[in-house]
């Protein structure tokens, strides 16, 4: 549902959640459309981003980025069109990716903000995905710390996803042979059909150590993690000498109100592996690299991906618990409002 022309809904975090994620954490509030003061503009969303770092905002402690209390608008990255513009470089049409906010309107620092140049020719939604933040994560991960060289064997988990789904066809494209690991079959056959991994594994499976040695004959050489738990503990076992983990993310936890004891470490000595987290937004000049080398991949439909979109601002909660859980199946989106003629 849209809203209508003259008033701005927003998403507010009702309560914290303790555990699991629930509708009922959030409510809608509704107001007028805000003004720009000098050196700002007025979006209109059209899609707004869902991304597991926006359960680690609604905590209590602190993650990296500063978090959400109750009352506040949940954040957010989108893709809107410019409805009024106290900002030289904006334009009343534009279209503008970053305006943040679950919102149906956003006000906006047009500093902060980066104009789509729609003669590309690729899809609005794909500046939130692909060429957005998860393809700029993929993207450091695969060239900063895994490296990947002709022939090694390297493993992606959650490789039907926004991010996952990117860095496995990087690695691929370095000549790497490339292992996914996903939720269910049909999420496993389209990593292999459509996204052209060598093999992938379901992580549901009933002896997934078994099933990844399998995959894996001559071991892991690298490792992008997205999932943490038991996944980590089978790819960990089967690690080469000198491997590289890439440590992205830890998705199966991020519900959880008190972590699980971690592995034992002293593999990574004698295998002289190397273990590194990265969070991608500390180097903004690598989402300008990505969007450059692979906007001419997806306008030529070489690079795949593939997006899950809901239709309306209020069906974003439920969006966000059921990546979460797993539920998506590509980029989680929501459609907010429709996209400019
Ligand atoms: N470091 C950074 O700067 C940075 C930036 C962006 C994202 N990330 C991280 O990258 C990871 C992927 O993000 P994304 O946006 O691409 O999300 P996504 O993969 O599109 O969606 C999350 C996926 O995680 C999987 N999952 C959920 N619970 C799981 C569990 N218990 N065990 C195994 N898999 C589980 C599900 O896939 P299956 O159905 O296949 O299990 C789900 O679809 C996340 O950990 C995120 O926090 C990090």
């Amino acid at each position: 549902m849209s809203a209508p022309e003259d008033i701005r809904r927003s998403v507010l975090l009702k309560r914290r959640p303790t555990a699991e994620l629930s509708a009922r954490d959030f409510e809608i509030h509704e107001d007028a459309i805000p003004a720009p003061a000098a050196g700002e503009i007025v979006t209109r969303t059209i899609y707004l981003s869902i991304d597991p770092y926006m359960r680690g905002r609604l905590r209590e402690e602190q993650t990296y980025a500063v978090g959400i209390k109750p009352g506040e608008v949940m954040t957010g990255e989108t893709v809107g069109e410019v409805i009024a513009s106290a900002h030289p470089d904006f334009a009343v049409g534009d279209v503008v990716v970053g305006p943040r906010g679950w919102q149906s309107h956003c006000l906006a620092e047009g500093d902060k903000v980066v104009k789509i140049d729609r003669s590309l020719g690729v899809p609005l939604s794909t500046y939130l995905g692909v060429l957005g933040m998860p393809g700029a994560t993929a993207y450091t991960g695969v060239t900063e710390i895994i490296k990947p060289k002709p022939g090694e064997t390297i493993v992606v988990s959650a490789a039907s996803g926004a991010v996952g789904s990117v860095a496995g066809q990087f690695a691929k494209r370095a000549g790497a042979r490339v292992v996914g690991v996903a939720g269910g079959p049909d999420k496993c056959l389209w990593v292999q059909d459509s996204l052209g991994f060598d093999d992938c594994v379901d992580h549901r499976a009933l002896d997934l150590r078994a099933e990844l040695r399998a995959a894996c004959p001559h071991g892991i050489d690298g490792y992008f993690e997205n999932v943490g738990g038991a996944v980590q503990a089978a790819v960990f076992d089967l690690l080469n000498r000198h491997a590289r983990v890439a440590m992205c993310g830890m998705v199966s936890q991020y519900n959880m109100t008190e972590f699980p004891p971690g592995p034992n470490l002293g593999f990574v000595v004698g295998k002289a592996v190397l273990i590194q987290g990265f969070i991608v937004s500390d180097n903004p000049q690598r989402l300008i690299d990505w969007r450059r080398i692979a906007a001419p991949w997806v306008a030529d439909g070489s690079l795949v991906y593939r997006e899950d979109i809901i239709d309306g601002l209020e069906n974003a909660p439920e969006a966000l618990a059921g990546l979460l859980e797993g539920r998506n199946f590509g980029k989680m989106l929501v459609r907010v409002g429709h996209e400019p003629t």
